[in-house]
């Protein structure tokens, strides 16, 4: 058999490369900008026309490029950057591949004018689809001016495949403002299509952050500090009170480059539990700087993704560092701070290891099964309880599995029971809106309510889900749904179970869902656009930091988006339908996300402190 394989021309393979890099105008930007920072630009201008379709033009003051570099730049695998392997970590530099302008150049017309401050004549290239047209000398000024023109003129269907003149600038705008975040030193300018959009001055970060978000945020911004032997972590986060809808201003830099991680925003979203209520996000600009040997960058085409060598305690020390200057500007005054030390996970037997009151109790038992058919409840879930039917679902005392034959019991639970036997003498008290108190025989119980009820609802959800059994109510007008294209995939990943809990939603053309009927747990006291908005922006971080199957992710989505929230008041009768209800669940202490709901202050404790 004759062979079949062949090399593959440069140009072609260029093309294929640069699918990886160059995804659209956005991606040429941020190459080009990243060129001028490794080139030590201290001033930078961005010329955008059609939303870089037509043009994108980059001109800095670095240090240029000799007569042979501006030729072999544009040559794969061309770099400055690194000579061998293992300089990949010690990267310094934004750029180290030696492809963005091999791939660029493949794919458009590229013309450069550039010339390095000891050369009396610079160089001026012309090159399109990979070829050469024009290599001669040029007068210019000191530094690098490089247009590219008609970007995918060669790849129509990655031209097709744009989006609207809008979006591709605004993706054009977030490049801009990463590298302007993350460069305070460097002075930036940007004109579309002929109008001068930005312009900003050199200025130290906060100064930045207040040109490029506005003059509010100058009262917003708490200052972030630590240096720990592994990682100096500095920057800001916004204060808690201007957390957001949606994850709009979160931004991570590590030695200056700006990275996705899922795991970090996890991290600064812990040191703000407690602070903002769990469906808004806060806002932050956190600048990482470690050795590049604790790195590896190269593991994304775009250079988006990192790997840390020791993710766990970067994700430790940005916690806590987040949480102290919060708590060093009187925003969360009541905890104590001083205890906590970066490094106490680190040798857990440092500190006082307080093991949370767990609970065991039958795991099969379900708090559906006795009696409750699927169509006769009614209770409200968005905010409101109704007692009598929290009541009716959840058995009383007696069929609260318990005593012997049903495992051991704890403190909590049989402190339960014996309250339940003194009926009609339960006296709650609510602290804050959001803890209630009921005394018990071995000290004060305190649960906490939203948890309690994301609980509650998480197992009725799934019992649905599991059962098929659920009820709708029609809605008088049905109501149309807009959603932003990445959430409309989602959405339509998560409709079996969307359906199963008793929606009755359909596509209706472009971007819109119509809903004729809602689960009749819900109350209308929420849009419905906002309520489904909410539900999937919890699906999506349970689907992305969690991994969670499309049912469990989809019932606590669910429960977290309607449970009862801190700083709703609750009535005595209220407060009882709730407790009845959580300790008739399964695992009546631990919240869907593994966090105590309850725990008992003994009276030991209590003494303790009148001593
Ligand atoms: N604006 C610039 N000023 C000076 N030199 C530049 C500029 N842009 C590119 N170069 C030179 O051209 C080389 C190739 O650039 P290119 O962006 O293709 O690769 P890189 O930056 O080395 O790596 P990467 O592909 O990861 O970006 C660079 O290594 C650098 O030496
Ligand atoms: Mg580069």
């Amino acid at each position: 058999m004759s062979d079949v394989i062949k090399l593959l021309p440069d140009a072609v393979a260029n093309q294929i490369a640069a699918g990886e890099v160059i995804q659209r105008p956005a991606s040429a930007v941020k190459e080009l900008m990243e060129n001028a920072i490794d080139a030590g630009a201290t001033q930078i201008k961005l010329i955008i026309k059609d939303a870089g379709k037509t043009l994108i033009q980059l001109v800095d003051n670095g240090h240029g490029m000799s007569e042979t570099d501006a030729r072999l730049c544009f040559e794969r695998h061309a770099t400055s950057k690194i000579n061998q392997a293992s300089d990949l970590f010690s990267i310094r530099t934004m750029g180290f591949r030696g492809e963005a302008l091999a791939s660029i150049a493949a794919i458009a017309r590229v013309e450069m004018k550039t010339r390095k401050a000891e050369d009396t004549m610079g160089t001026e290239m012309i090159i399109e689809g990979s070829v050469t047209q024009t290599q001669q000398p040029c007068q210019c000024p000191k530094g690098t001016n490089i247009s590219v023109k008609n970007l995918f003129f060669n790849t129509p269907a990655r031209r097709n495949f744009l989006k609207s003149e809008n979006v591709e600038k605004s993706h054009i705008i977030s490049e801009f403002m990463r590298v302007a975040i993350a460069n305070p030193d460097i002075g930036l300018m940007m004109y579309q299509n002929g109008q001068l959009t930005h312009q900003i001055e050199q200025s130290p970060l906060k100064q930045r952050i207040v040109n490029l978000f506005g003059n509010n945020y100058n009262q917003r911004l708490v200052p972030v500090e630590e240096k720990t032997e592994i990682v100096n972590i500095n920057g800001f986060v916004v204060k808690p009170e201007f957390a957001k809808k949606k994850r709009g201003e979160q931004f991570f830099f590590v030695n200056k480059r700006f990275i996705r991680s899922p795991y970090l925003n996890h991290a600064v979203e812990q040191a703000y539990q407690e602070l903002i209520p769990e469906d808004m996000f806060p806002s932050f600009f956190v600048f990482l700087e470690l050795d590049p040997d604790q790195i590896d960058v190269n593991v994304h085409p775009t250079k988006t993704e990192i790997k840390f060598q020791d993710e766990r305690y970067i994700y430790q020390i940005l916690k806590t560092t987040v949480k102290r200057s919060l708590g060093r500007h009187h925003i969360t005054p009541t905890l104590d701070f001083e205890r906590e030390t970066a490094f106490d996970h680190l040798s857990p037997s440092k500190g006082k290891r307080v093991n949370p009151p767990s609970i065991q109790i039958n795991p099969d038992y379900n708090p559906f099964s006795s009696g409750q058919k699927g169509g006769t409840s009614s209770r409200s879930l968005s905010g409101s309880i109704n007692p009598a039917q929290w009541e009716k679902l959840y058995p009383d005392k007696d069929q609260v599995p318990h005593g012997p034959g049903h495992g051991k019991q704890t403190a909590i639970t049989s402190d339960w029971d014996d309250l339940q036997s003194q009926d009609g003498k339960k006296q709650f008290l609510q602290l804050r809106s959001r803890f209630i108190l009921v005394p018990v025989k071995s000290g004060l119980m305190v649960i906490d309510q939203q948890r309690a009820h994301e609980r509650i609802l998480f197992e009725r959800f799934l019992f649905m889900l599991k059962n098929r059994k659920s009820t709708s109510q029609q809605l008088l007008f049905p109501e149309n749904i807009h959603l932003p294209e990445n959430d409309i995939e989602l959405l339509r990943e998560m409709m079996a179970q969307v359906k199963a809990l008793g929606f009755e939603i359909s596509e209706f053309g472009k971007n819109t869902f119509v809903v004729n009927a809602i689960p009749t747990d819900i109350t209308e006291n929420e849009s419905l656009q906002d309520l489904l908005e909410g539900i999937i922006e919890n699906y999506k971080k349970n689907k992305i930091e969690l991994k969670l199957d499309v049912q469990t992710n989809v019932a606590r989505s669910m429960a977290k988006k309607l449970a009862i929230r801190h700083g709703k008041t609750l009535s005595q009768e209220e407060m009882l339908a709730l407790t009845n209800s959580l300790f008739a669940c399964s695992m009546p202490n631990q919240s869907p996300a593994g966090k105590p709901i309850v725990t008992i202050v003994g009276e030991e404790e209590l003494s303790g402190k009148f001593k």
